[in-house]
């Protein structure tokens, strides 16, 4: 068999299982199989399948009608063009969260920041590769993650200015690394209640303490707010990955003493997404 005979079974296969956007997806599942770009597979839809390709390919293709993330089954995903690696354990990182990247260079000008719940590490990566002269404290509570951040740090070179600190609370950061000048999050903060409407490949493969953030959403968040009062510079910034409008809304409402709520940006959806508070 050809690749262009197998490439049209894979995307009828992955269409018959309800897979969006089948036909995209075959040729990324291919492509991967056969170990060539997608304009190579394109271009030349004669070339016989070898046995072990075939092989490759149908695990990979049985993984994603059982909803491996694509990204997982390719084992990388680009954020903030780079091209980081991800699998199971850590969250495949968001465009959405390209905002907060965004946000955090437009206040942060220099010093030392921590980035609470790193995952892949693609904040922190992301902020070490624009900002020369940073230096980043990566927390993370899973040890799967902690690993995938590792080898993006490595992947980076920027083993030497980072530190990966397995850990659940910012009350136990090491006080070598205080006062820090800014936190940046991508906290879980999605409902408990909502977590069963996901979407399959989210549900069932992407770690629950990467999403579920409480019964509102906000449990994550609210202990980061009382617990970065005593970390951060006066004057140091707090950024925070949330929701949408309903989360937006109940932080605007609540009053505290420590922090002050300058802003909060939007993602390209339109939807409230980096609340930015300033330490009073
Ligand atoms: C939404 S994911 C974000 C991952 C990554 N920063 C990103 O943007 O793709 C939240 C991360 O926080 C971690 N996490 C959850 N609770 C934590 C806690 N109490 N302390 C540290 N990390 C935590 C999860 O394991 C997960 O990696």
């Amino acid at each position: 068999m050809n690749r262009g005979q197998i490439r049209f079974q894979v995307r009828e296969r992955l269409r018959k299982s309800g897979i969006p956007r089948a036909a995209l997806e075959a040729d990324i599942l291919c492509s991967e199989a056969f170990g060539c770009s997608r304009e190579e597979l394109l271009a030349h839809p004669e070339r016989q399948v070898k046995p072990e390709e075939v092989h490759r390919l149908s695990s990979i293709v049985e993984a994603r009608i059982a909803r491996v993330p694509v990204a997982y089954l390719k084992g990388g995903a680009s954020f903030w063009g780079l091209d980081l690696l991800v699998g199971p354990g850590c969250l495949v990182p968001r465009p959405e969260t390209e905002v907060l990247v965004e946000t955090a260079l437009e206040f942060f000008r220099r010093g030392r920041f921590l980035d609470w719940g790193t995952g892949s590490g693609c904040v922190a990566i992301a902020l070490l590769s624009e900002q020369k002269e940073a230096m980043a404290l990566m927390m993370e509570k899973s040890p799967r993650a902690l690993l995938w951040a590792w080898r993006n740090l490595n992947r980076f070179s920027f083993l030497n200015r980072a530190l990966l600190w397995h850990g659940d609370s910012i009350r136990k950061i090491p006080s070598s690394w205080l006062p820090l000048d800014m936190i940046v999050g991508n906290p879980p903060y999605i409902p408990s209640p909502e977590i069963p409407l996901l979407m399959d490949d989210v549900r069932l493969h992407e770690p629950i303490l990467a999403l579920d953030g409480g019964p509102d959403g906000l449990q994550a968040i609210s202990a980061i707010l009382l617990e970065a009062e005593n970390a951060l510079v006066s004057g140091g910034w707090l950024l925070l990955e949330i929701a949408g409008k309903e989360q937006a809304e109940t932080l605007r409402a609540m009053s505290n003493r420590a922090f002050e709520l300058v802003c909060v940006r939007k993602d390209l959806g339109g939807k409230e997404r980096i609340a930015v508070w300033r330490k009073k």
